[in-house]
């Protein structure tokens, strides 16, 4: 009876651990598949909204947007075809046990009919300071298959993308052929009528993309028809060999480019198979600089010939390049867990791929820049103040990508191209145009954008010690700090940052960044010997700060607290540019403010954090973990908590967000902030001296 009961309650345990996976450290809202660039973005939606909890079979991956890019893996055991990766029809799923991230990685750990057991590790390598690497525009995913019984089994992978990858319409009439380079078995896809710098529901409408694979013994291949090419190897367990000449629209009976390996008799010791993809497009980005438009080219070009010698040197580079992706890893795991514990990394190794996503170096070798796009909010290039909150993950990592950021600024703006004194808002409203706004009618945020150049620009020079930098920029630097200087006290009506909540006038925490951006410039001019500029840059930035303490706080209140703008004394918000005070050591806010709002935020936090202002419950978690960066122990606990906990709890799909309500984890009602750049902010406490 005892037994009975035993083997009853195994049986019951089984079935139900079965039908969960483990996922570590969390379950994010979307876990990344090949997020590599605005351009190679693919993810899989696991939140309730629209994601199925984060199991990789049943479920298509989908562009950071949410469009499906088929994407798709079978494997046959013993005569049995299961699915590993995404939602074909009429097969079996296999079952996932465990997920786990990294910063550059997606790792599941899926089980197959009780006999097999799968190993799928999707790599994104970061490089930051390997450009050659880093330009790439390529993702791993290397698939590890073993004996989960003991027992031999008779395997065969396969695996196939659709033409979902190379345009976002998808009555578009796609073009592709197969073929071997340098021991490389390839798919190559593209739109057959391609538009050169054109987006259609954000994925770009021009360049190849590749599927490639090692051409080993047992290889098959076959374009074709969706369930056609999946149906034949259920059925056989590999591939005609056979191409689909028929191009037509990517909707059009769904063309799918797809291998299968013959794995033969698998048993304990793993076998393991390499498939690379990614995206070549040699022109990246047109940009107004000081030549006037021209069109950069992607860097890689700089470092190969053509496609084939980029995918060769990639696919076969896994070893060094997952070595150095680990390398990365491990840091941001010790450097985090050190500052500030496993909640916090929890944070940082999500945010690593979706920041370095949304960027892309171009130019040429002795040229290069980094582009930046704003990606959902609106698809600006290069916009100023998402650039700023991205900010940190690039002082982090190298604080030379901050001044690839920069450069493109300086360049349009010092030739000319832009007719007011403030700094401008951004260089393009649509990436990858970066043909900045010579009318002068981009997004007004002048207060906001004229601090966060002089910031960024100080904070990158204070890590590089490169003064040319600022030698070479002076007179504009200048030009923006005497903006400061009329406007930082009583800042007029206008849109800061945050310009979903609207203008206002005389913001508390907007007129601090200008204050903050005076000091720094008044580091700035020191740092090149001109001292009378310094000194008078500090005078200025003491006596605003001064009258800053009395117009922006509350001090009646208990506790009290800095107010959202001036005379609004019922009013509170997240004092994030504060922050910029520890970053850049200008000490010019007293410790007294830094104790004040570290004591003030725990009592009006709600369940997933503490709202940005009064004016509604969202708030935004690039701010929450800067304010996080500078307040006490406690209070800084408090939000990287909270934080992490929504990460794991929300129900939105879409890649990390960056505004959500703090109530009940959602996005706002018709604003969905998701996979920016801004998140890069995430890194904000290894960021500081
Ligand atoms: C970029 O500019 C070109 C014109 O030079 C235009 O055809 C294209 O649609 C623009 N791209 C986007 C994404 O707006
Ligand atoms: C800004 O605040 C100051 C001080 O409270 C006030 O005198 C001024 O009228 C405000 N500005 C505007 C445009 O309301
Ligand atoms: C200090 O800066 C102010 C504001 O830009 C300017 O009007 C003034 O001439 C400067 N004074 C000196 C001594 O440079
Ligand atoms: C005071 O703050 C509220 C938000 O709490 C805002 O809606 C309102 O516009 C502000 N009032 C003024 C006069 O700026």
């Amino acid at each position: 009876m005892f037994l009975f009961y035993l083997g009853l309650f195994w049986t019951l345990l089984i079935n139900m651990t079965a039908a969960q996976s483990k996922f570590t450290p969390v379950r994010p809202p979307s876990l990344p598949l090949a997020v590599k660039s605005p351009y190679l973005s693919t993810w899989f939606p696991a939140g309730s909204e629209g994601g199925n909890g984060g199991y990789l079979p049943g479920q298509w991956p989908t562009f950071w947007t949410g469009q499906i890019t088929g994407w798709a893996g079978l494997i046959r055991v013993d005569g049995n075809a299961f699915i590993w990766m995404g939602a074909p029809k009429d097969i079996n799923t296999a079952n996932q046990v465990a997920y786990e991230y990294t910063s550059t990685r997606s790792i599941f750990t899926i089980e197959v009919d009780g006999k097999i057991s799968m190993k799928i590790t999707f790599l994104s390598p970061l490089t930051p300071n390997d450009f050659k690497r880093q330009s790439l525009i390529f993702s791993y995913m290397q698939v590890e298959v073993s004996s989960l019984d003991g027992a031999n089994h008779d395997v065969q992978l396969y695996t196939d993308i659709s033409a979902e990858w190379v345009s976002g319409d998808h009555g578009d009439v796609a073009q592709w052929d197969f073929g071997t380079t340098d021991d490389i078995s390839y798919h190559r896809v593209w739109k057959q009528i391609p538009m050169l710098f054109s987006e259609k529901s954000d994925q770009s409408e021009w360049g190849n993309i590749y599927y490639a694979t090692d051409s080993a013994d047992g290889l098959t291949y076959q374009s074709g028809a969706d369930n056609d090419v999946r149906g034949a190897f259920a059925r056989d367990g590999k591939l005609a060999n056979s191409k689909d000449s028929n191009f037509r629209a990517i909707n059009s009976n769904w063309p799918v480019f797809a291998y299968a390996v013959d794995l033969g008799s698998v048993g304990s010791s793993a076998t393991s198979t390499l498939f690379s993809i990614g995206l070549c497009q040699n022109e990246a980005i047109q940009f107004l600089g000081k030549d006037g438009v021209t069109t950069l080219p992607s860097l890689w070009k700089s470092y190969f010939s053509d496609d084939f010698a980029a995918l060769s040197f990639f696919h076969k580079d896994y070893s060094e390049s997952s070595r150095l992706s680990t390398e990365l890893d491990d840091k941001v795991a010790k450097d985090s867990i050190a500052a500030a514990g496993e909640n916090y990394l929890i944070l940082t190794s999500l945010a690593a791929r979706q920041a370095f996503g949304a960027v892309q170096l171009v130019g040429t070798s002795d040229k290069p820049y980094l582009f930046l796009k704003e990606i959902s909010s609106n698809g600006n290039t290069q916009t100023v103040d998402v650039v700023y909150p991205a900010s940190p993950i690039f002082l982090y990592t190298n604080p030379e990508l901050l001044k690839l950021l920069l450069d493109p600024h300086f360049e349009n703006q010092e030739a000319g191209h832009y007719p007011h004194k403030w700094s401008i808002h951004d260089l393009g409203t649509h990436y990858p145009n970066a043909t900045g706004h010579p009318d002068g009618n981009d997004e007004w945020m002048p207060l906001e954008e004229c601090g966060n150049m002089l910031i960024m620009l100080l904070a990158y020079v204070q890590r590089s010690k490169n003064t040319d930098y600022i030698r070479a920029h002076y007179p504009m630097l200048k030009q923006w700090a005497e903006y400061l200087v009329e406007d930082s006290l009583y800042p007029a009506n206008q849109l800061s940052t945050d310009d979903f909540a609207g203008p206002l006038l005389n913001q508390t925490n907007l007129a601090l960044k200008g204050m903050i951006g005076l000091e720094g410039m008044s580091q700035i001019s020191s740092l090149i010997g001109e001292d009378a500029d310094s000194k008078n840059y500090t005078d200025i930035a003491h006596d605003y700060i001064t009258q800053w303490m009395d117009l922006g706080t509350n001090k009646e209140d208990n506790p009290p607290h800095t107010i959202l703008n001036y005379g609004n004394w019922s009013t509170h918000g997240l004092l994030y540019n504060l922050y910029n005070d520890a970053l850049l050591k200008t000490n010019l806010v007293p410790e007294s403010i830094y104790t004040q709002q570290s004591n003030f935020y725990p009592t009006v936090k709600k369940n997933y954090g503490v709202p940005l202002d009064t004016r509604h419950d969202y708030t935004k978690s690039d701010w929450e973990v800067f304010v996080a960066a500078v307040a006490s122990i406690e209070t800084r606990d408090m939000f990287l908590g909270d934080l992490a906990r929504w990460v794991g709890e929300t129900t939105t799909s879409k890649p990390f967000t960056d505004l959500y309500e703090t109530v009940n984890g959602r996005h706002p009602n018709g604003i969905e902030f998701k996979a920016r750049p801004v998140m890069g902010g995430m890194f904000a406490l290894l960021a500081l001296p």
